[in-house]
């Protein structure tokens, strides 16, 4: 049953198996944080690991730290990392560049390998750069075409001229899931490769790229895996197809013998061949620190919170005067919901405004609506509790009437 008194949701935090966790964030006494949806929280094991690079690796080993401390290889281990939250097997996942340029690289090797196929099919309202960095594509190469359709038009819009299909698993607005091993199976069937965005999955949502057949992904490690703003991306090539793969953005890090310096590219064995030039350091030691809090953590209790937060959080919403405004956005049904959830307002950004300023973070995506991400590793029952509290007092505070407060920020 819905706790929906305080003293319940203290209860759950009392017997909460990841409760323990929240020690390795840092977070401020005074807020409760919705938007790690969007940029998770610091955590002690980054901001020691960023010190020990500069201090140490940087400072005093200097150049020696590309082998002494590995700089050279941290594409690989922390793409090992990553890849054991996405069911990837080793040598499949690699950490570098930025989800926009992973998706450039992945889709553009994809493309050398498509014959007479013309398509590349993705969610029309997908991620802004998701769809800019395909359109892109279809600029350099004008046989490609992109179709951008509707979510439930998906299924049929692949067909034997699709050569590639580009889905983000949890819809950024939305929350809405896809059903990975069901859209992979559709495009394989019609001979397509498939490519995952797990931006809003990976640290929040089991993934099993493995057994759901999945091709290629990517996906950010500033959300749920908390690297820090800006924290490098990872990237998936499915084993079997590594070799055939053929980068375009072929850096000199992607060579095979990258420290012979000669002059014409040969791909790096497996899907080391991603690596395009020398990685940003400092931003990896983030990334590794951050990667301790999910040591020993189990996926399946990490989503079996996830859900039981975000339930709460809706019930306790739709339970509070003035609801009738809100509308849901996400999916009420949670096994087809991620780690957001989302509420439409016709005030919905003054509203959150109001919600920032009483240390309620979430945040506000235009034209209406409010999302609020739930991170089972450092987010409490009882924060749910007085958050929708706070909600609450803000939306009867809220002077009715259209308003003129127009969003001013976007972050993504
Ligand atoms: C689904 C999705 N893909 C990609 C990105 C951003 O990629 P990048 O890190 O290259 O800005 C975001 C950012 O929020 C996102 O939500």
């Amino acid at each position: 049953m819905t706790p929906l008194t305080r003293e319940q949701c203290l209860e759950l935090d009392r017997l909460d198996p990841l409760a323990a966790r929240r020690e390795a964030f840092r977070l401020p006494a005074d807020l409760i944080y919705l938007d790690g949806n969007s940029l998770g929280a610091l955590t002690v094991g980054a901001e020691r690991s960023v010190a020990r690079a500069v201090g140490v690796q940087w400072g005093i080993d200097l150049i020696r730290s590309w082998n002494v401390h590995g700089w050279i290889d941290l594409p690989a281990t922390l793409g090992e990392r990553v890849g054991r939250l996405i069911g990837a097997a080793p040598g499949e996942t690699l950490v570098c560049d930025s989800t926009s340029v992973d998706l450039f690289k992945l889709a553009a090797a994809a493309s050398l390998g498509r014959g007479a196929r013309r398509k590349i099919v993705t969610e029309a309202g997908n991620f802004p750069t998701d769809l800019y960095i395909l359109q892109g594509l279809a600029k350099l190469s004008p046989q490609i075409e992109v179709h951008a359709v509707p979510r439930d038009r998906i299924h049929d819009a692949i067909d034997a001229d699709t050569f590639l299909v580009v889905l983000t698993h949890v819809h950024y607005r939305t929350a809405e899931m896809y059903d990975l091993a069901a859209m992979s199976a559709r495009a394989h069937a019609m001979g397509a490769r498939i490519l995952w965005d797990l931006s809003h999955s990976v640290g929040a949502v089991p993934v099993d790229l493995r057994a759901t057949e999945a091709d290629f992904a990517i996906g950010c490690t500033y959300k749920y895996l908390n690297g820090g703003p800006g924290a490098p991306a990872f990237l998936y090539v499915r084993r079997e197809l590594q070799e055939s793969l053929q980068p375009v953005l072929s850096g000199w890090l992607g060579d095979a013998r990258p420290f012979e310096f000669l002059d014409d590219y040969a791909p790096a064995p497996g899907v080391d061949r991603h690596r395009c030039g020398t990685p940003p350091v400092l931003a990896f030691a983030a990334l590794d620190g951050a990667l301790e809090t999910f040591d020993g953590v189990d996926m399946a209790a990490v989503r079996h919170k996830s859900v039981q937060l975000s339930e709460l959080f809706i019930a306790l919403v739709e339970a509070l005067p003035g609801a009738d405004a809100l509308t849901l956005a996400s999916p009420r049904d949670p096994q087809r919901r991620g780690s957001h959830v989302s509420f439409a307002h016709a005030q919905g950004y003054p509203l959150m405004q109001r919600l920032i300023s009483r240390g309620v973070i979430g945040d506000f995506r235009a034209p209406d609506l409010l999302r609020f991400g739930f991170t089972p590793l450092y987010l409490r029952f009882v924060d749910v509790w007085d958050a929708v509290r706070i909600f609450g007092e803000e939306m009867v505070a809220m002077p009715t009437g259209p308003s003129d407060d127009a969003p001013r920020l976007k972050v993504t």
